[in-house]
């Protein structure tokens, strides 16, 4: 008899590496008996956060890594997760990172607190968590380089999906698979850029994407987004801060229309500097008030909102100066991405990250082979 009823996974991928390693999972729990459901979390409302399952039931939790942590989406999920009393829900989470293959040298991403950010929530909430893996699948962060072409991302799939079918294996027959923690001395180290990339890299990372003189409108980048982030206006995409610098619009705009603006983020650092000065001002001015504002209490409580509303007000300027074509052309020719290919996942299609209206329909429900394309299946 299998250990686990039911699997039930939860899922936020940008490019579809975390969809991925949800259906090789889910692959693995459907040939060992057990019903799997793989729900992408994509705009899920707080009314549909999963209700506490049974004790033979199996929660997983899906999501990239960003900026060495969980994606907001993901975090608020697990947050409002419903708190266990009695018996406790056994759970897995499962972490895709950027990974890199240089020859025959696969390299791996780096967690941050990733996993054990969540794994600490699950716990409070009475949730026991048996199983934790990192998956190392290609990097989809375009914005810092290009992605890796076909057979490349491939080979480095085709390596993660044997480990990930090992991992699932082993927790469906009712064991436990710890991985990711010997480089936690490393991990914990990150904390602080993990701690800095909620606030400021998750927004900021928001207000670099632009769409090129090529875009026609057409609204797919705002259908398909899994925050629901961008919003058309006057038939021209605009990025909210809702934001979750995932990729997506960048890899499924059908006209490659989506750029990071490269040249807009150094105007945007070297705006820093200045308001920084404003900044230690203020604070220099609120610390005769109340001595404890006088030092970086003060300065980052008038930075912070500062550099927001900066950011804000300039991309708002921004999008206008892009209806003007030179302007434009001017923003999308010295933007890196206007140069790279785009990313999705070996295996998954742009249909694939079509906004869920079933939000049961996932793997166990697809008739698709989820392995990554030329492999043999597992013994
Ligand atoms: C904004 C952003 C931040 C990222 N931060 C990290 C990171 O801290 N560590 C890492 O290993 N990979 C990082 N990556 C790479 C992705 O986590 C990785 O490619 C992941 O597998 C993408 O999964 P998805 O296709 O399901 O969205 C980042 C990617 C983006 C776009
Ligand atoms: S998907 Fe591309 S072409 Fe369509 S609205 Fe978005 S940016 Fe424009
Ligand atoms: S706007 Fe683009 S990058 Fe941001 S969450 Fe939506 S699809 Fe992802």
């Amino acid at each position: 008899m299998p250990a686990y009823q039911e699997l039930s996974m939860y899922c936020f991928s940008g490019t579809g590496n975390a969809l991925a390693a949800g259906k090789w999972i889910a692959a693995r729990a459907v040939a060992a008996g057990t019903g799997a459901r793989l729900t992408r979390i994509d705009r899920l409302a707080r009314a549909e956060v999963p209700a506490p399952a049974t004790g033979r039931a199996l929660l997983g939790f899906l999501y990239a890594t960003h900026g060495f942590c969980v994606p907001w989406l993901m975090l608020r999920l697990i947050v409002r997760l419903p708190r266990r009393a009695g018996r406790a829900v056994d759970a897995f989470l499962v972490n895709t990172r950027g990974g890199t293959k240089f020859g025959p040298v696969h390299l791996p991403g780096l967690s941050g607190v990733a996993l054990l950010l969540p794994l600490v929530i699950l716990w409070l909430k009475g949730y026991r968590v048996v199983g934790t893996r990192p998956v190392d699948l290609p990097s989809n962060w375009m914005q810092l380089h290009p992605p890796f072409g076909e057979s490349t991302a491939a080979a480095i799939a085709a390596r993660q999906w044997v480990a990930v079918e090992r991992f699932a294996d082993r927790l469906l027959a009712g064991g436990r698979a710890w991985h990711g923690w010997w480089t936690l001395p490393v991990d914990l180290a990150l904390l602080p850029i993990a701690a800095g990339y909620l606030p400021f890299g998750r927004f900021g990372l928001a207000k670099l994407q632009i769409a090129s003189a090529a875009c026609d409108g057409c609204g797919v980048c705002a259908r398909l987004c899994p925050a629901a982030a961008i919003r058309m206006d006057r038939d021209r995409p605009y990025w909210t801060f809702d934001c979750e610098a995932c990729m997506r619009c960048l890899s499924v705009c059908p006209l490659q229309a989506v750029q990071s603006s490269h040249s807009y983020l150094a105007v945007l650092i070297l705006s820093f500097g200045p308001l920084a000065g404003l900044a230690h001002a203020a604070a220099a001015a609120l610390g005769r008030l109340w001595a404890p504002l006088g030092g970086r209490l003060g300065f980052w409580a008038v930075f912070y909102p500062l550099a927001m509303l900066w950011m804000w007000l300039s991309y708002d300027l921004l999008a206008r100066a892009l209806r003007v074509r030179w302007l434009n052309h001017l923003f999308t020719y010295t933007s890196l991405t206007r140069y790279c290919r785009r990313y999705l996942a070996p295996g998954i299609r742009t249909r694939d990250l079509r906004p869920p209206r079933d939000p049961d329909a996932g793997a166990a429900a697809s008739t698709e082979d989820p392995r990554p394309r030329g492999q043999a299946p597992a013994a």
